[in-house]
């Protein structure tokens, strides 16, 4: 057998890619919310190539998933027409949010924060706010888990369409944990994946605490930011069992405007803040505040009164976190499993980042100011006498 050497098409050797040109193509890109283009921003770290292949670093600042799937696909669109059709494009994508703040605390280990989500009358919309906060701050790029502890009727797996799954047993250790289900990036346990709902009563009580304790403790919750806790209505044995066994960084109360309801949120807040429980009260956000139609936001119904949560904060010398309108789709989008927040540019994702704002800003000068929380000890009936553990 003897070699001789083929002539080759100049097409079929591999062409070189030029850095510059593809820097030169990528400055017709501008990210969403950033007035310069995606070069001159500083989104573009780095780009390199190796013939036909070329290696994209991208940073972003902002966590929003939709912005970076957006910005790969225009920069892999952008590079194949302007530059090469050939070329193989690889981005490295990293999210770098300049004004989330650091987050400290050190709750349980590997939980820096854990926050109650608490109110005194039912159906006011704990549940509700606890699903929008979580993934509102997990789109700022915070690790969030929820706990639901409530064990009369738990929500968290429908309103993250979990409902079907079931937690699943990992080794970590040594020891068996089970692992939380995620959706939406959000790390979830609920009483609900150990029962149905007809036999929620038999969890009163003992039984209660027990699988509540197992799944903070027994549980693979990785490290967290935020742990979030649904809390049952009232205040009741759940919540003294949940504050005898968590250090809790702090609660936030939930309430509607009516008079009803915020003399119950009252009744909530003076609970936390008894000297028994001392647990720091984050603020008291007003939730169906007023009713708007999502078409016309401008337009704004007090049907409940107004300001009565407002007020209420400002008596008892706790922060006010925001209002939540009455708009149909966080009904619709709880009951069909996918936080309204989420939904991008809607008024709800609007509302909840300004809320989830000012959580995270409570939280961190609450842990600037106050020593850690410590799980309190109830020595005697319900709260009358407590010390700390
Ligand atoms: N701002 C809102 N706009 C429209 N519907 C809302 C709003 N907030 C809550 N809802 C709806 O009101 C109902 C009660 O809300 P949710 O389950 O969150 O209350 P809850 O306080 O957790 O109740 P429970 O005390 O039973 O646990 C749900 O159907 C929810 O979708
Ligand atoms: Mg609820």
């Amino acid at each position: 057998m003897f070699w001789h050497k083929m002539p080759i098409e100049k097409s079929k050797l591999k062409m070189k890619l030029d850095r510059k040109e593809i820097l030169k193509a990528l400055e017709t890109i501008t990210i969403a919310g950033e007035g310069k283009n995606m070069v001159e921003s500083g989104a573009i770290a780095n780009v390199i190539t190796f013939g036909e292949e070329v290696i994209v670093d991208l940073v972003l600042h902002t966590p929003a998933m939709h912005i970076k799937k957006r910005a790969e696909e225009d920069i892999k669109k952008t590079i194949l027409e302007l530059v090469s059709p050939d070329a193989k494009i690889k981005i490295n994508s990293k999210v770098e949010v300049a004004d989330k703040p650091e987050i400290k605390g050190k709750s349980i280990p590997g939980i820096k924060n854990i926050i109650g989500v608490a109110s005194g009358k039912g159906g006011v919309g704990k549940s509700t706010v606890t699903a929008n906060l979580a993934v509102s701050l997990a789109k700022m790029g915070f690790s969030v888990g929820i706990l639901d502890a409530d064990i009369y009727g738990p929500s968290m797996p429908i309103m993250f369409d979990v409902e079907s799954e079931k937690p699943i047993s990992v080794t970590v250790d040594g020891k068996s944990k089970m692992k939380p289900v995620e959706s939406y990036e959000v790390k979830i346990l609920s009483i609900g994946f150990f029962t149905s709902p007809s036999q929620a009563v038999i969890w009163r009580g003992p039984m209660a605490s027990k699988a509540l304790n197992q799944m903070i403790f027994d549980a693979d919750w990785g490290e967290l930011d935020f742990m979030l806790i649904d809390l049952p209505p009232g205040t009741g044995d759940i919540h003294l069992s949940i504050v005898q066994s968590l250090p809790i960084t702090g609660v936030v109360i939930v309430s509607t405007p009516q008079a009803v309801a915020l003399a119950d949120a009252k009744k909530g807040v003076s609970m936390f803040m008894s000297e028994a429980i001392n647990v720091p009260v984050l603020g008291i956000i007003e939730n169906m505040a007023y009713f708007t139609p999502e078409e016309l936001p401008e337009n704004k119904y007090y049907i409940f009164g107004k300001e009565g949560a407002r007020n209420l904060a400002e008596d008892l010398g706790v922060s006010f976190l925001g209002e939540v309108p009455i708009v149909q789709s966080i009904r619709e989008a709880g009951d069909y499993g996918r936080p309204a927040a989420m939904q991008t540019g809607s008024i709800i994702e609007t509302v909840f980042e300004g809320i989830t704002r000012n959580v995270v800003q409570e939280v961190v000068s609450r842990n600037e100011n106050l020593p850690a929380t410590e799980a309190v000890k109830i020595t005697t009936m319900a709260g009358c006498s407590a010390v700390k553990k």
